[in-house]
Order: C-alpha cells, then structure tokens, then sequence
C-alpha cells in the first residue's frame, strides 16, 4: 500500500503540471468575455426563474420559457461567456486572471497595506520562504520534514501552529455534534445551475471557497452563489500552491478575490481555504493580517481526482469516501463535532455525486450546515451590516427574531436567489437572501476548533526530497 503511494508519488511528480490537475482552475480555459451583454444580475436571475418555471410545469410553460428553461442547466448554454458591465468596468484594477497575482504597480491601497504586512512577516518568521514550485513540486525543498517547524500543512498535516507564533489553529472539523461541516470548492462552476436548484430545493446552505479568477470568469454565477445565502469564502485568485510564492504574491492572491468579491457580491468573506491544503506560517500570517480564518478538512472526498488518468480514483472510490464519513456517524466518530469534507463544485461529477449522496448525509447526521453557522459566526463578512445565521436559526431551533427573518429568507429561497435586483452602484444583489440584517446581533468569536477527531484519512499524495532523501507522503 505505501510501496504503491509511494510509486504514484514519484508518478505524480515526474508528470509535473498533470500532478492535479482537475483541482481548480489552472487547466480551465482562459475566457475572453463575448458574447451577449448582461448588465445587471436581475436580468440574469429573471432567466434563470423562468427557466425554473418553465422546466417545473411544462404544460403551462410557453415555447419560450421551455426554450430557457432547458437553457438554464445545459453546460454549452450556461458556460458560453458573456460580458457583464460591472465586471468589464474593473477589470484593469485587477491581475490578470489564471496567472498568479502580483500587486498592480498603480494599486497604492494593496501597497501601502502590504508593506505594513510584509514588515511584520518579516520579522515573525524570518526562517520561512517560499516552497517548491507553484504547481506543487517539492523536489529538492530543503525543510526539516520530522520536526516541521512551519506547521506545513502538505508535511504532516499540521494545523496548530506553536502557540509562539500567536497564529489561531485552522479550523478542520464543526463542534457540534452529528453535523457535517458542507462546503464546496473551486466554484462558481459556470454550469452550477442544476446543482444549486438542488441545493435551493431543499433549503440548504454551504461554504462556497470561490476561486478569483472564476468569479472574474462567471460573475453572475457567483452572484448567484450569494443571492441563494450560501456563505462566500475565499480559495485565491489563481488555485496554486501558496507556500511556493513570495509574501507579495500570497498577499495578492488573497488581497485581489476578497476585493473582487467585494466589488461584484458587495461583501468581503472572513474566511479561506488553501488550494491543496497547502499553507504553512508565513501564508497563515499574511492571510490573519487580511482578516482570513483558515478552514481546511478532516476527510477528502476525493471527488476533484476522478476522471484525471494520474489520479486513478474512480467514481466509486469517490462514493466510498462518503460513505466512509457516513458510517462513521453510527460508530460514535461524531458525538463531540463533525466532519468537514473536501467536496468541489468542479465538474459534472463532482456536482452530481454531491446530489446523489446528500440524502445519505441527511440521514445519518443530524444537520449539514455551513462553516459560519457551525460556530456561530453571524458576521462571516467585513461588512458588520451583513449578518448570517447561526447554528440554532439555521437549524429552526431558535424561535430569536433573527430566526423568523431568516427562515422567511429561507421560505422564499426558491425565488429570491431569482429575484434579487442589482440595487445602487454596487453590483451586488442587495439586501438579498443572502443575509439578513438584523439589528444588534452579536457577533461571537470564531472559536477555532480544538477537537482532534476526525482527521485526515486520504488526500494529496506528493513526494518531497528533503536532506536526508527520499521522502514518500501519503497527505
Ligand atoms: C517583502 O519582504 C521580503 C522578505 O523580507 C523581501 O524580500 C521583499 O523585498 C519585500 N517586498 C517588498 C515589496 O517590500
Ligand atoms: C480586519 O478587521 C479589523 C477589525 O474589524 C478592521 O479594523 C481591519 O480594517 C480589517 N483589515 C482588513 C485588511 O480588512
Ligand atoms: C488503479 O486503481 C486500480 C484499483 O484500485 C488498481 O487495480 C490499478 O492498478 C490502478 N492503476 C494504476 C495505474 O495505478
Ligand atoms: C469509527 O470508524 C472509523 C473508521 O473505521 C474508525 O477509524 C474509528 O476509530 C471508529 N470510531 C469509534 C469511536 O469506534
Ligand atoms: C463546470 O462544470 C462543467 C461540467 O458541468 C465542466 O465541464 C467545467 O469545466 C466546469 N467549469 C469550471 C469553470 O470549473
Ligand atoms: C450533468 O450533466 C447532465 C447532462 O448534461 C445534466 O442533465 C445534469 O443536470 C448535470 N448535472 C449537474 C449536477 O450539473
Ligand atoms: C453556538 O450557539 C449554541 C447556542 O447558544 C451553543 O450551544 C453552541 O455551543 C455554540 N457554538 C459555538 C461553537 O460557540
Ligand atoms: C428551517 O425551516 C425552513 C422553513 O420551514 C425550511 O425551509 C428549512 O429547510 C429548515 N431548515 C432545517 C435545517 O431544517
Ligand atoms: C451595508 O453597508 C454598506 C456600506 O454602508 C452598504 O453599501 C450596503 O448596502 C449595506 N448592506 C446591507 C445588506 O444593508
């Protein structure tokens, strides 16, 4: 078994860029946008209702709204790019978009406040540079592989850093009980309709890690995302390895998707997730100094590697991932906190198995709810007029006014993700489900989760050649 890690790891390494690719964008085609004009999100979402319309009574639907109603889940139609006015008119503020990020030389805001950021890294961790290359190769790093004195994630899968560092711990598992920590990576996926349907039929919400340059790509897929109340975080602007790049470019690929989510969602998320899991000090600095609370996995899926040739993972070793979190929940594994599980809004399958193995997941925990309201946090963004709920409203034990708000958003999910408006100049869908604003919430503190169930029993299997040699790890 390790001997055949072992074998694939060198596998993975001697085909360099092929290593993962399947996770996130790199592969994913560049976009120039084209194609038909959309200026606001309301003309969007009003397409998309009437392709839910017309694909929920047939009958009644006119040609036409049949015509949009197919429209609205077939890949070819919901992924042909269009030109989308807000976005076209930012576009020179930002990097450009599959390539890593670097501070634009006419942005003084990013330089002033990465320079105050760079000064302080260098000072807490003058041992700890970039690693590898940026797709993940770390042949011939020169690292102390036993002791991992950066609490490197793709080493040992440390995720508490030495209280010295006065870096939190990562969050890798939801303390409640029974409840499965949802969340998606890699999104918005520009054919997310069916899936997020899905997901909007039955009420239930996640942690989306959107990627930036996706967001830049399907700017109205991502207002979507919003628009449905799913909790908006941040998975970088170009999906690479972070630990291989330099403070300003760890800076910029989070710096650059927070401010663009901002821009086109009118929200700027509290929280991150490393590509790969890869992150040590340095990066989990940077990120604390933008406000970025880490949120890695207890189990991965393993969905993102099927379908890749190098991987070999197939669509049923993927289902027995699940199903292997699933029973855990009837051996005791969950009577403390719950799992959170790397799952992706990738591609076809990805989405697919989601939906097929979600009334398994209901069944055998209690709850599946998103990362923010598994630890109470109502302010999973900047903006402290935005609020989401937390564990007892979403889960309609609490009978608190923010509960009746939210589960009236909830109630009207089925159309308010499809008729929230472009409100103002901002571009974001206001006062959309997304959120309910109400007045003195409290906002708790994120507790970081302290619990060592649960940990990581598969993920990304990479080799790294330290002093000593050879060394094979199975992540
Ligand atoms: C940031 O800090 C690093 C390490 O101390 C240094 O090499 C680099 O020049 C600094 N970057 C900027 C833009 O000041
Ligand atoms: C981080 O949060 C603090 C406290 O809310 C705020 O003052 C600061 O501006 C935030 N930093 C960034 C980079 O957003
Ligand atoms: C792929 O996986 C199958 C089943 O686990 C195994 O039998 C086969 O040897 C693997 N192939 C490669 C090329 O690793
Ligand atoms: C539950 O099952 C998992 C997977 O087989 C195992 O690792 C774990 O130790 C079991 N936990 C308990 C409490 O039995
Ligand atoms: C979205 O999913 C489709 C399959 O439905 C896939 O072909 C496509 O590459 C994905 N797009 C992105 C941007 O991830
Ligand atoms: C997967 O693709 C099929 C065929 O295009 C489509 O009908 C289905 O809705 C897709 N599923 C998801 C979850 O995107
Ligand atoms: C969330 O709030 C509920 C209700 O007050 C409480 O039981 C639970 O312990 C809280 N969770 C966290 C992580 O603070
Ligand atoms: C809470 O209640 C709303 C409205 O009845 C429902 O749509 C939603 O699915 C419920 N949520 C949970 C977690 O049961
Ligand atoms: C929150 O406040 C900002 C800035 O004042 C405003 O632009 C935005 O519309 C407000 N959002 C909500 C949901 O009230």
């Amino acid at each position: 078994m390790l001997a055949q890690a072992f074998l694939s790891a060198l596998l993975l390494v001697g085909s360099g860029a092929h290593a993962h690719k399947g996770c996130g964008g790199q592969e994913v085609m560049r976009r120039n946008p084209g194609g038909r004009n959309i200026d606001s999100y309301a003309e969007y979402a009003s397409e998309l209702k009437r392709g839910r319309e017309g694909r929920l009574d047939r009958r009644q639907a006119t040609p036409t709204d049949e015509a949009s109603g197919a429209e609205s889940t077939d890949p070819s139609f919901e992924c042909t790019g269009y030109s989308y006015a807000p976005w076209a008119a930012l576009k020179a503020n930002y990097p450009t978009i599959w390539e890593t990020a670097t501070i634009l030389s006419t942005d003084t805001d990013a330089q002033t406040l990465f320079a105050t950021i760079n000064s302080s890294v260098a000072a807490k961790f003058p041992n700890i540079g970039p690693k590898g290359t940026n797709s993940g190769d770390f042949t011939g790093v020169t690292y102390d592989y036993g002791t991992d004195p950066d609490c490197w994630w793709t080493d040992h899968e440390c995720t508490t850093p030495a209280a010295d560092t006065g870096l939190a711990a990562d969050i890798t598992t939801v303390p409640e009980a029974l409840t499965w920590g949802y969340g998606f990576d890699d999104g918005p996926n520009c054919s997310h309709n069916a899936f997020y349907d899905f997901l909007q039929d039955n009420g239930q919400k996640a942690t989306m890690f959107y990627i930036g340059s996706n967001v830049a790509d399907w700017p109205l897929q991502a207002l979507r995302g919003y628009a449905d109340g799913h909790q908006i975080a941040v998975h970088t602007w170009s999906h690479r390895y972070m630990t291989s790049f330099t403070n300003e470019e760890v800076f910029a690929e989070l710096y650059y998707t927070r401010k663009l989510i901002k821009d086109i969602l009118g929200v700027t998320p509290k929280y991150w997730r490393p590509p790969y899991g890869d992150v040590d000090n340095r990066v989990r600095f940077i990120a604390a100094a933008l406000n970025l609370t880490n949120v890695v996995w207890t189990d991965d899926s393993e969905d993102w590697k099927e379908g890749v040739p190098a991987d070999n993972v197939t669509a049923a070793d993927v289902t027995a991932n699940y199903q292997a979190v699933i029973d855990k929940a009837g051996n005791g594994t969950y009577t403390s906190s719950g799992p959170v599980v790397l799952t992706h809004e990738l591609t076809n399958f990805t989405m697919s198995e989601a939906i097929s193995q979600y009334a398994a997941i209901k069944a055998a925990f209690k709850y599946m709810v998103p990362i923010a309201t598994a630890y109470n946090d109502t302010n999973p963004y900047e903006e402290t007029n935005v609020t989401y709920p937390d564990f007892l409203t979403y889960t309609n034990q609490s009978s608190s006014s923010s509960s009746s708000s939210s589960s009236s958003s909830s109630a009207s999910a089925g159309s308010a993700g499809l008729t929230a408006s472009s409100g103002g100049s901002s571009a974001a869908a206001s006062g959309s489900a997304a959120a309910t604003t109400t007045s003195g919430a409290s906002a708790s503190t994120t507790s970081k989760a302290a619990s060592s169930a649960g940990r990581i029993e598969a993920g990304v299997l990479g080799v790294a050649v330290g002093l000593g040699g050879a060394v094979a790890m199975l992540l």
